[in-house]
């Protein structure tokens, strides 16, 4: 089973942007984590990131077939983009929305997102723990849709 990680704009700059609201660990630092984690739960985890919505949309259309979800943190495009809610709505693949921060905890605009209601769920507010989680969800949803054990 493969799952892609989706990250949107601004989280290349993991590790150096605002860290006291996003931690410390890069990008590559998260990748590896949930690549490790996929590994324990017997999944292939691919991670991209871009800072282009279009971009994002156009991994998101290429997903069919390839990867059985998506955990995906769209960063600002989270609370603007219909586009990108759109996309996932369109591939029909259960999809978990992240974030870092608790974005209900913060500014007002933050609060709305266009992408949830077309996901499975949405976790936020823990950190790394947000990606690790979502997989681990992810993971557990597939597994029982599949009708297999979970691990
Ligand atoms: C974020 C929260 C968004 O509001 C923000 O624009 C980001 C990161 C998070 O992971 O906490 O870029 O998605």
């Amino acid at each position: 089973m493969q799952i892609l990680v989706l990250h949107g704009p601004n989280l290349n700059l993991l590790g150096q942007r605002e860290t006291s609201i996003y931690g410390t660990l890069t990008l590559a630092e998260i990748d590896r984590l949930l690549q490790e984690d996929g590994k324990n739960l017997g999944v292939a985890v691919t991670c991209r990131q871009s800072n282009h919505e279009g971009e994002l949309i156009d991994h998101i259309h290429s997903s069919v077939g390839k990867y059985a979800g998506i955990v995906i943190n769209a960063g600002a495009y989270t609370h603007t983009s219909i586009a990108l809610r759109d996309a996932i709505a369109g591939v029909n693949l259960p999809t978990v929305e992240v974030h870092l921060s608790n974005i209900h905890k913060r500014e007002e605009f933050r609060h709305h997102s266009c992408i949830a209601p077309v996901c499975i769920g949405q976790i936020c507010g823990f950190g790394a723990d947000s990606y690790r989680l979502g997989l681990q969800a992810l993971v557990n949803y597939l597994r029982r849709a599949a009708g297999l054990p979970l691990q």
